[in-house]
């Protein structure tokens, strides 16, 4: 175990290297090594690294007032912010919806239990609780985000910690929970929300909450067309909040500011994180819808939550100037195309024995490899193949973020690709050619 670090760190077992600096998709480490970062971190990355001009509003805004309590004062990059999230969002946040900014996505879904079970008592609902969700879905890592997660790995150790409202099937044609197929399925598994909805006390249920493309546990699954559709459906027949977790998807991963407009559906609240500020500063901020903001404001007029660091001018600030940059450099279009010429590098690697399906959305996507290719049967969780692929591309100088469990829980392999929306053609080559040489070493001939 290094002894050097006072750091508690995610792997007593690991070395980290220290990052030292970054330019546009890659990171440079404290001995001078190059990575390109095809994650983007943790799909965090989107206008990539060392942007001057967000530091320098960062400093601006620092240097006017760096903090104010939100129980005292709004500031102006709030304000700001929160009316550009709006305009971006689907048409009922338009007109009367508000923003609450958290630190991360965790907070940010930890805030959206709470506002919708306050939602429920200030609508006369005080039966309603439950929070629905997916199995092999992530929510984040407090206790509640934890509650309504479906990640078993991530999930098991707090067991006792946590209750279970409610989880129904994951959305994954690949490894389809229910063996059937598209479209000849009827989406059995957006019909398996009816089937809970129905079989466990309804009336108790408040909410469901769901990733659009689910990000790392399932290695960037998009649902097929007709899914989002009908879980809204669902949702607005029940009389239950609608919840898209856009933390990993929003802010233009996907080819759209939120990944819920590939569907046109209108989600009661939205949690962004991650690119809201393309790691810059750590922000996250739930979306609400205005007919759920109207139920506050006609009620009780108060929300019982708060943290003292929400809605930091600093990082609203951050937030602001993200935005200006993918405004001014048309990165939200880019991302589309940057993600066609990702996808097209990566087709040859479809060809390996080993590479089961490549799949996402704009620049999401998701690598599973199998052991057997017509079974589509995974690896044991004993050979860590993810780790051992990530460790590989590492050499080749290319981040990737492995994940295992996407098939149970436990058993599947894959990485995941979020690369800054600004990747050039010539690195999309340079990841699929060290992915190609990862999978070479990792599964010799
Ligand atoms: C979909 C989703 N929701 C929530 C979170 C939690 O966000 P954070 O790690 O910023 O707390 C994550 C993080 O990976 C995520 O992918």
């Amino acid at each position: 175990m290094p002894t050097s670090s006072g750091l508690f760190s995610r792997n007593f077992k690991k070395t980290f290297p220290i990052a030292a600096r970054g330019e546009g998709c890659w990171i440079v480490d404290q001995s001078g090594r190059k990575y390109l970062d095809a994650a983007g971190q943790a799909a965090v990355v989107s206008i990539g690294y060392g942007v001057a001009e967000i530091g320098c509003a960062m400093a601006e805004q620092s240097a006017q007032i760096a903090f104010a309590h939100t129980s005292q004062f709004h500031t102006a990059p709030a304000e700001k912010l929160a009316a550009r999230l709006l305009a971006l969002a689907p048409k009922n946040f338009h007109n009367g919806g508000r923003v609450y900014f958290t630190s991360g996505g965790s907070e940010a879904t930890e805030t959206a239990i709470k506002l919708v079970r306050q939602y429920c008592l200030e609508t006369s609902q005080p039966n309603r609780y439950r929070i629905v969700s997916r199995r092999q879905s992530y929510h984040g890592s407090t206790l509640g985000a934890m509650t309504v997660s479906g990640n078993v790995a991530r999930r098991a150790p707090y067991a006792p910690l946590i209750p279970e409202w409610g989880h129904i099937a994951p959305c994954l044609c690949y490894h389809c929970p229910f063996e059937k197929t598209f479209p000849q399925c009827e989406i059995a598994c957006a019909e398996d929300l009816e089937t809970l909805l129905q079989q466990h006390d309804h009336e108790t249920a408040a909410a469901f909450i769901f990733e659009p493309v689910v990000g790392a546990t399932l290695g960037a699954a998009v649902p097929p067309e007709g899914y989002v559709a009908r879980i809204a459906e669902i949702c607005h027949r029940h009389n239950i909040l609608l919840i898209a977790d856009e933390v990993m998807t929003g802010m233009g991963r996907t080819g759209k500011p939120f990944a819920v407009q590939h569907w046109g559906i209108e989600p009661d609240i939205i949690l962004v994180g991650k690119g809201v500020a393309s790691g810059y500063a750590p922000l996250g901020a739930v979306l609400v819808s205005a007919p759920v903001v109207e139920a506050f404001a006609r009620g009780s007029g108060t929300f019982m939550h708060g943290f003292t660091y929400q809605a930091h001018p600093v990082c609203t600030a951050a937030g602001n100037a993200v935005l200006d940059y993918l405004e001014s450099h048309k990165l939200f279009e880019r991302a589309g195309e940057a993600g066609r010429n990702l996808r097209e590098a990566l087709a040859p690697l479809q060809e390996h024995r080993h590479v089961g399906d490549i799949r996402g959305l704009g620049l999401l996507h998701g690598l599973e490899f199998v052991k057997d290719k017509p079974e589509r049967e995974p690896f044991p969780k004993s050979d860590n193949i993810a780790e051992k692929i990530r460790q590989a591309a590492v050499a080749e100088g290319v981040l990737t973020y492995p994940t295992q469990g996407c098939v149970d829980g436990q058993r599947g392999d894959h990485i995941l690709l979020a690369p800054p929306f600004i990747i050039s053609k010539e690195e999309c080559s340079l990841i699929a050619g060290a992915l190609e040489t990862a999978l070479a070493k990792v599964f010799p001939v």
